[in-house]
Protein backbone atom coordinates (compact mmCIF):
# COMPACT_ATOMS: atom_id res chain seq x y z
CA UNK A 1 0.00 0.00 0.00
CA UNK A 2 1.53 3.31 -1.05
CA UNK A 3 -0.45 6.53 0.92
CA UNK A 4 0.24 10.35 0.34
CA UNK A 5 0.23 12.75 3.53
CA UNK A 6 -0.87 16.35 2.81
CA UNK A 7 -1.02 19.68 5.65
CA UNK A 8 -3.11 22.30 3.79
CA UNK A 9 -4.19 25.41 4.78
CA UNK A 10 -2.60 27.50 7.17
CA UNK A 11 0.18 26.04 9.56
CA UNK A 12 -1.06 24.79 13.01
CA UNK A 13 1.13 23.61 16.00
CA UNK A 14 0.94 20.29 15.97
CA UNK A 15 0.80 19.24 12.25
CA UNK A 16 4.14 17.03 12.32
CA UNK A 17 2.79 15.43 15.66
CA UNK A 18 -0.03 13.93 13.12
CA UNK A 19 1.98 13.49 10.27
CA UNK A 20 4.49 10.89 12.56
CA UNK A 21 1.97 9.29 14.30
CA UNK A 22 -0.11 8.56 11.00
CA UNK A 23 3.08 7.41 9.02
CA UNK A 24 4.68 5.69 12.30
CA UNK A 25 0.97 3.87 12.80
CA UNK A 26 0.89 3.41 8.83
CA UNK A 27 4.29 1.61 8.18
CA UNK A 28 4.18 -0.80 11.51
CA UNK A 29 0.45 -1.77 10.81
CA UNK A 30 0.24 -2.06 7.29
CA UNK A 31 3.95 -2.31 6.21
CA UNK A 32 3.08 1.14 4.08
CA UNK A 33 5.01 3.02 2.23
CA UNK A 34 4.23 6.72 2.53
CA UNK A 35 4.93 9.37 0.76
CA UNK A 36 4.96 12.86 1.61
CA UNK A 37 3.31 15.54 -0.44
CA UNK A 38 5.33 19.16 -0.09
CA UNK A 39 3.35 22.58 -0.15
CA UNK A 40 -0.33 21.19 0.20
CA UNK A 41 -2.41 20.23 -2.20
CA UNK A 42 0.27 22.77 -4.76
CA UNK A 43 2.69 20.23 -4.89
CA UNK A 44 0.47 17.39 -6.18
CA UNK A 45 -1.29 19.83 -8.50
CA UNK A 46 2.27 20.85 -10.13
CA UNK A 47 3.32 19.34 -13.82
CA UNK A 48 5.79 17.24 -11.57
CA UNK A 49 4.51 16.21 -8.13
CA UNK A 50 7.14 17.04 -5.40
CA UNK A 51 6.93 14.66 -2.95
CA UNK A 52 9.29 12.58 -0.19
CA UNK A 53 9.88 9.55 1.18
CA UNK A 54 8.19 9.49 4.63
CA UNK A 55 10.69 6.58 6.37
CA UNK A 56 10.93 5.94 9.74
CA UNK A 57 13.94 8.54 10.59
CA UNK A 58 12.13 10.85 8.83
CA UNK A 59 9.26 11.49 10.76
CA UNK A 60 11.14 10.53 13.97
CA UNK A 61 11.60 13.61 16.90
CA UNK A 62 9.36 15.87 15.22
CA UNK A 63 6.03 15.45 17.21
CA UNK A 64 7.29 18.74 19.44
CA UNK A 65 8.47 20.94 16.21
CA UNK A 66 5.83 23.51 15.15
CA UNK A 67 4.78 24.12 11.40
CA UNK A 68 5.04 21.74 9.07
CA UNK A 69 7.37 19.26 7.89
CA UNK A 70 6.13 19.32 4.47
CA UNK A 71 5.23 22.51 4.13
CA UNK A 72 1.95 23.79 3.16
CA UNK A 73 -0.44 26.14 0.63
CA UNK A 74 -3.89 28.03 1.49
CA UNK A 75 -3.79 28.98 -1.67
CA UNK A 76 -3.80 26.11 -3.82
CA UNK A 77 -6.84 24.29 -4.95
CA UNK A 78 -7.32 21.08 -7.78
CA UNK A 79 -10.51 21.89 -8.17
CA UNK A 80 -10.42 25.07 -9.38
CA UNK A 81 -10.65 24.12 -13.04
CA UNK A 82 -11.10 20.77 -14.55
CA UNK A 83 -7.32 20.80 -16.15
CA UNK A 84 -6.07 21.04 -12.60
CA UNK A 85 -8.18 18.34 -11.37
CA UNK A 86 -7.20 16.03 -13.95
CA UNK A 87 -3.52 16.64 -13.84
CA UNK A 88 -3.98 16.18 -9.84
CA UNK A 89 -5.59 13.13 -10.47
CA UNK A 90 -3.27 11.86 -13.26
CA UNK A 91 0.12 12.66 -10.79
CA UNK A 92 -1.73 10.86 -8.06
CA UNK A 93 -2.19 7.99 -10.32
CA UNK A 94 1.63 8.27 -11.76
CA UNK A 95 2.77 7.97 -8.04
CA UNK A 96 0.99 4.77 -7.50
CA UNK A 97 -1.49 6.40 -4.65
CA UNK A 98 -3.39 4.09 -3.41
CA UNK A 99 -5.16 6.76 -0.88
CA UNK A 100 -4.72 9.88 0.84
CA UNK A 101 -4.75 11.41 3.93
CA UNK A 102 -5.65 15.19 4.47
CA UNK A 103 -4.65 17.51 7.48
CA UNK A 104 -6.70 20.28 7.20
CA UNK A 105 -9.52 22.98 7.65
CA UNK A 106 -12.77 23.08 6.37
CA UNK A 107 -10.85 24.23 2.72
CA UNK A 108 -8.97 21.17 2.53
CA UNK A 109 -11.68 18.79 3.75
CA UNK A 110 -13.81 19.96 0.92
CA UNK A 111 -10.59 19.93 -1.89
CA UNK A 112 -10.70 16.05 -0.49
CA UNK A 113 -13.90 15.44 -0.39
CA UNK A 114 -14.50 16.60 -4.15
CA UNK A 115 -11.06 14.26 -5.01
CA UNK A 116 -12.59 11.54 -3.47
CA UNK A 117 -15.74 11.70 -5.46
CA UNK A 118 -13.24 11.89 -8.46
CA UNK A 119 -11.33 8.24 -7.17
CA UNK A 120 -8.75 9.73 -5.43
CA UNK A 121 -9.92 8.79 -1.77
CA UNK A 122 -8.72 10.45 1.06
CA UNK A 123 -9.31 10.57 4.64
CA UNK A 124 -9.77 13.60 6.77
CA UNK A 125 -7.62 14.79 9.97
CA UNK A 126 -9.14 18.25 10.98
CA UNK A 127 -6.38 21.41 11.68
CA UNK A 128 -6.83 24.64 12.61
CA UNK A 129 -6.26 26.85 15.65
CA UNK A 130 -9.34 28.75 15.06
CA UNK A 131 -11.48 25.30 16.47
CA UNK A 132 -14.39 25.78 14.27
CA UNK A 133 -14.39 22.39 12.47
CA UNK A 134 -17.86 21.22 12.40
CA UNK A 135 -18.81 17.89 14.74
CA UNK A 136 -15.37 18.26 16.12
CA UNK A 137 -15.15 19.64 19.43
CA UNK A 138 -11.42 20.01 19.13
CA UNK A 139 -8.85 20.16 16.79
CA UNK A 140 -5.13 20.02 17.37
CA UNK A 141 -3.36 23.55 17.67
CA UNK A 142 -6.40 25.59 19.36
CA UNK A 143 -5.19 24.70 22.68
CA UNK A 144 -1.43 26.03 21.94
CA UNK A 145 -3.03 29.24 20.38
CA UNK A 146 -5.42 29.58 23.10
CA UNK A 147 -2.08 29.12 25.61
CA UNK A 148 -0.34 32.20 23.23
CA UNK A 149 -3.53 34.51 23.24
CA UNK A 150 -3.64 34.35 27.30
CA UNK A 151 0.06 34.63 27.74
CA UNK A 152 -0.68 37.85 25.75
CA UNK A 153 -3.22 39.48 27.07
CA UNK A 154 -1.33 38.73 30.91
CA UNK A 155 1.44 40.75 29.44
CA UNK A 156 -0.46 43.62 28.39
CA UNK A 157 -2.33 43.51 31.73
CA UNK A 158 0.66 44.98 33.31
CA UNK A 159 0.72 47.93 30.99
CA UNK A 160 -2.77 48.18 31.25
CA UNK A 161 -2.40 48.36 35.01
CA UNK A 162 1.13 51.04 35.02
CA UNK A 163 -0.16 53.37 33.00
CA UNK A 164 -3.75 53.00 33.84
CA UNK A 165 -4.49 52.43 29.98
CA UNK A 166 -7.34 50.60 28.05
CA UNK A 167 -5.47 47.51 26.08
CA UNK A 168 -7.59 45.88 23.14
CA UNK A 169 -5.54 42.72 21.90
CA UNK A 170 -7.25 40.95 18.92
CA UNK A 171 -7.09 37.14 18.13
CA UNK A 172 -7.39 34.99 15.31
CA UNK A 173 -10.04 32.61 14.78
CA UNK A 174 -11.45 34.13 11.63
CA UNK A 175 -15.28 33.48 11.96
CA UNK A 176 -15.53 31.89 15.24
CA UNK A 177 -14.78 33.43 18.64
CA UNK A 178 -13.16 30.20 20.29
CA UNK A 179 -9.87 31.65 20.71
CA UNK A 180 -11.08 35.26 22.25
CA UNK A 181 -13.59 33.29 24.13
CA UNK A 182 -11.23 30.77 26.23
CA UNK A 183 -8.13 32.94 26.00
CA UNK A 184 -10.11 36.55 27.39
CA UNK A 185 -11.32 33.99 30.01
CA UNK A 186 -8.42 32.28 30.99
CA UNK A 187 -6.64 35.58 31.25
CA UNK A 188 -9.42 37.31 32.97
CA UNK A 189 -10.39 39.82 30.17
CA UNK A 190 -13.09 42.97 31.86
CA UNK A 191 -14.79 42.88 27.92
CA UNK A 192 -14.72 39.71 25.51
CA UNK A 193 -15.60 40.68 21.72
CA UNK A 194 -16.79 37.67 19.48
CA UNK A 195 -17.79 37.28 16.44
CA UNK A 196 -21.02 35.53 17.63
CA UNK A 197 -22.07 38.76 19.51
CA UNK A 198 -21.89 41.93 17.67
CA UNK A 199 -21.49 44.73 19.91
CA UNK A 200 -22.72 47.74 20.73
CA UNK A 201 -19.62 50.30 21.14
CA UNK A 202 -21.90 52.20 24.07
CA UNK A 203 -21.65 48.93 26.11
CA UNK A 204 -18.03 48.86 25.60
CA UNK A 205 -18.10 52.87 26.43
CA UNK A 206 -19.85 52.16 29.94
CA UNK A 207 -17.66 49.34 30.94
CA UNK A 208 -14.94 50.95 30.53
CA UNK A 209 -16.00 54.39 32.14
CA UNK A 210 -17.04 53.01 35.13
CA UNK A 211 -13.55 50.87 35.64
CA UNK A 212 -12.03 54.30 34.99
CA UNK A 213 -13.70 55.64 37.91
CA UNK A 214 -12.81 52.06 40.17
CA UNK A 215 -10.06 50.16 39.04
CA UNK A 216 -8.44 52.72 36.52
CA UNK A 217 -7.68 50.04 33.56
CA UNK A 218 -9.63 47.90 31.23
CA UNK A 219 -8.22 44.47 29.33
CA UNK A 220 -10.40 44.13 26.07
CA UNK A 221 -10.04 40.84 23.97
CA UNK A 222 -11.46 40.67 20.67
CA UNK A 223 -12.03 38.31 17.80
CA UNK A 224 -10.90 39.59 14.89
CA UNK A 225 -13.77 38.17 12.82
CA UNK A 226 -16.03 40.74 15.63
CA UNK A 227 -18.14 43.69 14.90
CA UNK A 228 -19.96 46.14 16.15
CA UNK A 229 -23.96 46.60 15.23
CA UNK A 230 -24.33 47.72 12.41
CA UNK A 231 -20.74 47.50 10.49
CA UNK A 232 -19.08 45.35 8.10
CA UNK A 233 -16.27 42.80 8.83
CA UNK A 234 -12.40 44.50 9.07
CA UNK A 235 -11.15 43.15 6.24
CA UNK A 236 -7.02 43.24 5.84
CA UNK A 237 -7.01 41.59 2.13
CA UNK A 238 -8.53 39.95 -0.63
CA UNK A 239 -6.95 36.44 -1.87
CA UNK A 240 -8.81 35.80 -5.44
CA UNK A 241 -9.03 32.06 -5.70
CA UNK A 242 -8.17 30.93 -2.83
CA UNK A 243 -10.58 28.61 -1.30
CA UNK A 244 -11.07 31.74 1.87
CA UNK A 245 -10.79 34.84 -0.26
CA UNK A 246 -10.96 37.03 2.77
CA UNK A 247 -8.26 37.97 5.24
CA UNK A 248 -9.39 39.24 8.58
CA UNK A 249 -7.57 41.57 10.87
CA UNK A 250 -7.79 45.10 12.17
CA UNK A 251 -10.57 45.43 14.22
CA UNK A 252 -8.49 46.40 17.39
CA UNK A 253 -7.65 49.45 15.36
CA UNK A 254 -11.42 50.08 14.45
CA UNK A 255 -12.64 49.75 17.85
CA UNK A 256 -9.60 51.94 19.53
CA UNK A 257 -10.85 54.86 17.37
CA UNK A 258 -14.24 54.61 18.40
CA UNK A 259 -13.63 54.78 22.04
CA UNK A 260 -10.42 56.95 22.06
CA UNK A 261 -12.53 60.16 21.90
CA UNK A 262 -15.23 58.98 24.68
CA UNK A 263 -12.21 57.84 27.56
CA UNK A 264 -9.82 59.96 29.58
CA UNK A 265 -7.52 57.06 29.34
CA UNK A 266 -5.07 56.10 26.61
CA UNK A 267 -6.52 53.82 24.81
CA UNK A 268 -3.86 50.78 22.38
CA UNK A 269 -4.40 47.90 20.41
CA UNK A 270 -2.34 44.66 19.72
CA UNK A 271 -2.89 42.50 17.20
CA UNK A 272 -1.63 38.70 18.22
CA UNK A 273 -1.23 37.63 14.86
CA UNK A 274 0.84 34.55 13.79
CA UNK A 275 2.13 34.29 16.67
CA UNK A 276 -0.47 32.43 17.71
CA UNK A 277 -0.15 29.78 15.06
CA UNK A 278 3.65 29.51 15.64
CA UNK A 279 5.60 27.39 18.24
CA UNK A 280 5.93 24.29 19.49
CA UNK A 281 2.83 22.29 20.02
CA UNK A 282 1.35 22.34 23.90
CA UNK A 283 1.62 18.56 25.48
CA UNK A 284 -2.43 19.12 25.35
CA UNK A 285 -1.67 19.15 21.25
CA UNK A 286 0.93 16.86 21.16
CA UNK A 287 -1.13 14.09 22.60
CA UNK A 288 -4.37 15.08 20.75
CA UNK A 289 -2.35 15.35 16.95
CA UNK A 290 -1.00 12.12 18.19
CA UNK A 291 -4.46 10.34 18.38
CA UNK A 292 -5.61 11.91 15.43
CA UNK A 293 -3.01 10.54 13.05
CA UNK A 294 -3.28 7.11 14.59
CA UNK A 295 -6.57 6.88 14.45
CA UNK A 296 -6.39 8.58 10.93
CA UNK A 297 -4.42 5.47 9.98
CA UNK A 298 -6.84 2.73 11.31
CA UNK A 299 -9.01 4.35 8.93
CA UNK A 300 -6.95 3.93 5.99
CA UNK A 301 -5.70 0.59 7.02
CA UNK A 302 -10.20 -0.47 7.14
CA UNK A 303 -10.23 1.05 3.71
CA UNK A 304 -12.89 3.79 5.11
CA UNK A 305 -11.83 6.62 3.20
CA UNK A 306 -14.25 9.88 2.67
CA UNK A 307 -14.33 9.91 6.56
CA UNK A 308 -12.40 12.49 8.69
CA UNK A 309 -11.19 11.57 12.26
CA UNK A 310 -13.07 13.60 15.10
CA UNK A 311 -13.80 13.87 18.48
CA UNK A 312 -17.17 13.94 20.01
CA UNK A 313 -17.46 13.43 23.95
CA UNK A 314 -13.60 12.96 24.32
CA UNK A 315 -13.96 9.96 22.38
CA UNK A 316 -12.35 9.62 19.03
CA UNK A 317 -14.60 9.43 16.37
CA UNK A 318 -15.15 9.47 12.61
CA UNK A 319 -17.63 11.65 10.26
CA UNK A 320 -18.02 11.67 6.44
CA UNK A 321 -16.12 14.56 5.08
CA UNK A 322 -19.29 15.68 3.28
CA UNK A 323 -20.62 16.80 6.46
CA UNK A 324 -17.83 19.31 7.50
CA UNK A 325 -16.63 20.43 3.69
CA UNK A 326 -17.34 24.73 4.01
CA UNK A 327 -19.08 24.39 7.02
CA UNK A 328 -17.66 26.43 10.30
CA UNK A 329 -18.43 25.98 13.53
CA UNK A 330 -19.09 28.88 15.38
CA UNK A 331 -19.86 29.33 19.08
CA UNK A 332 -23.77 28.34 19.73
CA UNK A 333 -25.98 31.30 21.42
CA UNK A 334 -26.31 28.89 24.48
CA UNK A 335 -22.98 27.85 25.22
CA UNK A 336 -22.29 27.15 28.61
CA UNK A 337 -18.96 29.62 28.72
CA UNK A 338 -20.79 32.43 27.40
CA UNK A 339 -23.39 32.14 30.19
CA UNK A 340 -19.86 31.66 32.72
CA UNK A 341 -18.44 34.83 31.07
CA UNK A 342 -21.79 37.42 32.02
CA UNK A 343 -22.69 35.67 35.38
CA UNK A 344 -19.20 36.44 36.61
CA UNK A 345 -19.12 39.82 35.25
CA UNK A 346 -17.31 39.92 32.15
CA UNK A 347 -18.87 42.12 29.64
CA UNK A 348 -19.42 40.76 25.93
CA UNK A 349 -20.23 44.22 24.87
CA UNK A 350 -24.22 43.76 24.80
CA UNK A 351 -26.15 46.77 24.76
O1 LIG B 1 -7.48 29.69 10.04
C1 LIG B 1 -6.32 29.96 10.76
C2 LIG B 1 -5.97 31.42 10.67
O2 LIG B 1 -4.81 31.66 11.45
C3 LIG B 1 -7.09 32.37 11.07
O3 LIG B 1 -7.28 32.47 12.45
C4 LIG B 1 -6.65 33.65 10.39
O4 LIG B 1 -7.74 34.49 10.11
C5 LIG B 1 -6.05 33.14 9.11
O5 LIG B 1 -5.67 31.79 9.34
C6 LIG B 1 -4.86 33.93 8.66
O6 LIG B 1 -4.40 33.40 7.47
P1 LIG B 1 -3.08 33.90 6.73
O7 LIG B 1 -1.91 33.31 7.44
O8 LIG B 1 -3.22 33.36 5.37
O9 LIG B 1 -3.09 35.39 6.80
Amino acid sequence: MRIGVLTGGGDCPGLNAVIRAVAKSLMRQCGAEVIGIEDGFAGLMDESPRTRALDWRSVSGIAHRGGTILGTSNTANPLRSPADTERTLANARALSLDGLVVIGGDGSMSIAHGLTAHGLRSVGVPKTIDNDIMDCERSFGFDTAVATATDGLMRVETTAMSHSRVMIVETMGRHAGWIALEAGLAAAADIVLLPEIDHAVEAVIAVCREREAKQRYTVICIGEGAKARGADLTVQSRVSGSPDPVRLGGVAHVLREQLQPHLKSEVRATVLGHVQRGGQPTPFDRVLATRYGHHAAQLVAAGRFGEMVTLQGGELRSVPMARVANRQRTIPADHPLLVTAREIGVSLGEG
